[in-house]
């Protein structure tokens, strides 16, 4: 049985103070030990101000990125044992605002999955379709390429210490999320291939990840698909009041 998980993606938002204010709210808000796994994926400048507060609790934290090098001269990159320090075991690959916004190919996020395991970090690997990709019926080709192309050399021992998130990007702060039907097919999908990429013992462990427009009221209905073992929140995750609704409604 797959153990639920809700998390938390801050994109460019919250100082350390504001990151601080919203832990110990937060945390008087939920249980102490909630039955999923919560994770806050604060920005970098946040993450070692997280760690301290979070330290005594079970919420885990995350970075939103890493470099697939571990030291070096690469002005204003992040590393994975840098994370770490902080008290970070999760980091984000291939959101789809890095694949758009700066570039990142599918060999890109290969790197950075292989640097993150390397470095101890579970990387959760972001994947989704756009909207014409959508329109167009061609979900699975995408989704294929990003799975072929992000798990490139990545066998199956590794395979158990990542993630995988599907954020359709129509979905992304838009306030349209899948229906959860339609994300539970996709879903499957994702698994199947796995499946077939690996075997049915990896498919069935891999937790799979359901992204976009998540709130409190949709949350029940998301996570009652056999194939969606959490949620990546966005917006919803930004204010201490919502998220704890959402990892309530996930209880
Ligand atoms: P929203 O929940 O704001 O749609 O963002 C989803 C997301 O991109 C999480 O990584």
């Amino acid at each position: 049985m797959r153990r639920k998980i809700i998390a938390g993606n801050w994109k460019m938002h919250k100082t350390p103070s504001e990151t601080e204010r919203f832990i110990r709210k937060f945390l008087d808000l939920v249980p102490k030990e909630p039955s999923c796994k919560v994770i806050i994926f604060p920005p970098f400048t946040s993450l070692e101000r997280a760690g301290r507060f979070l330290a005594p609790t079970t919420v885990e934290l995350g970075a939103q990125d890493v470099h697939f090098h571990d030291n070096g001269a690469f002005t204003g990159e992040i590393a994975s044992s840098m994370i770490k320090e902080c008290g970070g075991n999760y980091v984000l690959v291939g959101h789809s605002e890095r694949r758009t916004h700066f570039q990142e190919s599918d060999t890109i996020v290969n790197r950075k999955l292989v640097a993150a395991i390397h470095g101890n970090l579970a990387p959760i690997i972001c994947i989704g379709e756009t909207i014409t990709e959508y329109r167009a019926g061609t979900t699975k080709q995408r989704l294929e390429a990003q799975l072929s192309g992000g798990l490139s050399k990545i066998d199956p021992s590794q395979l158990a210490s990542i993630l995988i998130a599907y954020e359709p990007v129509w979905a992304i702060g838009t306030g349209e999320t899948a229906a959860p039907a339609t994300a539970q097919r996709t879903i499957e999908y994702i698994r199947q291939w796995i499946a077939g990429k690996y075997n049915a013992a990896s498919a069935d462990m891999v937790p799979i990840l359901y992204g976009g427009s998540v709130t409190a009221a949709n949350t029940r209905d998301l996570l009652a698909q056999p194939d969606i073992d959490g949620l990546l929140v966005g917006g919803a995750s930004l204010d201490p009041h919502s998220f704890a609704a959402i990892v309530i409604a996930s209880e």
